[in-house]
Parts: structure tokens; sequence; C-alpha cells
């Protein structure tokens, strides 16, 4: 395929792992990964949401499953990982998009919460990024892609409560940068998306003090949608991006000029 054809930004044939899809942006994620022709594979501990999802995408006619994986044990991502390799095939592209959003203040703080966090937010990405990544290394001359999504809350979006929150999507970020400099002999990208705020289940229903900080500004281009972050994650993982690592994406609705 010549890099940049327009069938460059195609999915067709290649499998796409989403953490999350069961929900909020992990569903506007898997839908436009469907979209460009990946069979997409939704790793969520919601089992009953996941087959929602996975109904909704074959019932627009594309190709889709799920696989329980619970992020924060290891056994579970372990099992599920090599669950979807056998079942779908080597992922092309990993998202690790699932994460706890609970808010608690710095001066409340416990470390039971920046533990549940960073287990599910940090931890868990970087057992996913072993895993798939030793899949695609064992897949001679696949390489792959891996879109990490933390938030804008790093670069200025943030509100009070977000300490343990924000650790763990700094580790996160953080991962990002040390997988890129591991991978890329592979042929494997990875890259970080920033989301500004959507109105997601996980974010409605999110436990914690008031919302009150500079993120409470609405952004200039409005209301955020879970496809908005989706249409980010796409480009970076597509054969299209090939040239493209250890960047980072704020998809924040023009926030940073607020
Ligand atoms: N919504 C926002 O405003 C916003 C802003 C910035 C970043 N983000 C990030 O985007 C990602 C998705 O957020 P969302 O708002 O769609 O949340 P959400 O709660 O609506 O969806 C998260 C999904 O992750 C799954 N999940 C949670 N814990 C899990 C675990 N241990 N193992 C497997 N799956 C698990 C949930 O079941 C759910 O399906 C998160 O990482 C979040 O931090 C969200």
């Amino acid at each position: 395929m010549t890099p940049q054809s327009i069938a460059s930004f195609s999915l067709t044939g290649k499998v796409a792992l989403v953490t999350g899809g069961a929900s909020g942006i992990g569903t506007g994620i898997a839908a436009v990964l469907a979209e460009a022709g990946a069979t997409v594979v939704i790793a969520d501990i919601e089992e009953p949401k996941a087959a929602k999802q996975v109904a909704a995408l074959t019932e627009a006619g594309h190709s889709a499953g799920a696989v329980h994986i619970d992020l924060a044990d290891e056994a579970s991502i372990v099992r599920g990982c090599a669950e979807v390799v056998s079942r779908y095939g080597t992922p092309w592209v990993l998202v690790n998009n699932a994460g706890l959003q609970d808010r608690q203040l710095l001066l409340e703080g416990t470390a039971a919460e920046w533990d549940r966090m960073n287990k599910v937010n940090g931890r868990g990405p970087f057992l996913m990024t072993r895993e798939i990544a030793r899949a695609m290394v064992a897949t001679k001359g696949q390489g792959g892609r891996i879109v990490n999504i933390a938030t804008a809350a790093l670069v200025g979006s943030i509100v009070k409560g977000l300490s343990a929150y924000v650790g763990s999507k700094g580790a996160l970020f953080a991962l990002s940068r040390a997988s890129a400099l591991e991978l890329v002999d592979y042929g494997i990208t990875v890259n970080t998306v920033l989301p500004g705020g959507v109105a997601t289940p996980g974010a409605i229903a999110a436990k914690g003090p008031p919302v009150e900080g500079p993120a409470r500004r609405r952004p200039p281009l409005g209301v955020c949608e879970p496809r908005d972050i989706g249409a980010a994650v796409l480009f970076f993982a597509t054969p299209a991006a090939r040239y493209i690592t250890n960047q980072v994406l704020a998809v924040d609705g023009g926030f940073s000029v607020t």
C-alpha cells in the first residue's frame, strides 16, 4: 500500500481492541474504528453493556466482539488478551481507553483511592500494552498502533479533586513515551489523546466534591461528543499515521485559546 494513499486511512481487515468500549467515549471510539473497517473487540468489565454495543455495531453492518477483562486484575488481563488473539487474531490497534474518574480533594485524599485509581488507569494500560505489544511483536512484520486516552486535565482543563486521577493519567502519559521508545523498532507507534470534558455515563456519575475549577468554562467549539475523540484515535490508528509516534493530541474544543 502506498503510504498516505486514501486506502491507508482504512482499517479494513484489521482488529481494533478498545478497553472500556461498553460506555461513553469508548462507544464513540469503537463506532468510528468499526466504520473505518476494523473488527472491533470491546474489553470491559460490564458484560451486558459490552454485548449491547457489539449488537449495535453488528446491526449497523460492522464486525465486532467482546471479551471480559478487568483492568485491575493482572490475571484477567493476561487471560483476556490471549483470548482476543486466539478468537480474533493479533490486534493492529490497542486503545487504552477505560478509566475511573472519581474526584477526591487533596486534603481529604487517601492512599486507598490513589491505589484504586492507579490500578485501573495506570497499571492496567501498562499490562495491556505489554500483553498486546508482545503479540504484535510475535506477529513478525505486522507493526501496530497503541493509542492511550489520558485527559486534557494534564494540560489545563482541570477541576478540583483530581489529584489521584491526574496522577494516574500522568503515569499513562509517561507510559506512552516509554513504550513509544521501546516499540518503535517493531513499527508499533504509541500516541496519546487528551479529551476535554465529555458528558458520558462515567463523567456524570463520578463521585466526589462539586465540580469547581478552570474546566467549568465552556470550550469555544461547544459540546464534545464521544465520536470527536474517536476521530482523533482513528487518525493515529491508521496505516497512514505510520511516521507519527510519541505525539499528543488534545481534543478539547479549543479550550486552550480561552
Ligand atoms: N468523560 C470525560 O469528560 C473525560 C475527559 C477526559 C478523559 N476521559 C477519559 O476517557 C476514558 C473514558 O471515559 P468515559 O467518560 O467514557 O467513562 P465511562 O465510565 O462512561 O466508561 C468507562 C468504561 O470503562 C470500563 N471500565 C471501568 N473500569 C474498568 C476495569 N477495571 N476493567 C475494564 N473496564 C473498566 C467501564 O465499565 C466503562 O464501560 C477514561 O479513561 C477517562 O478518564 C474522560
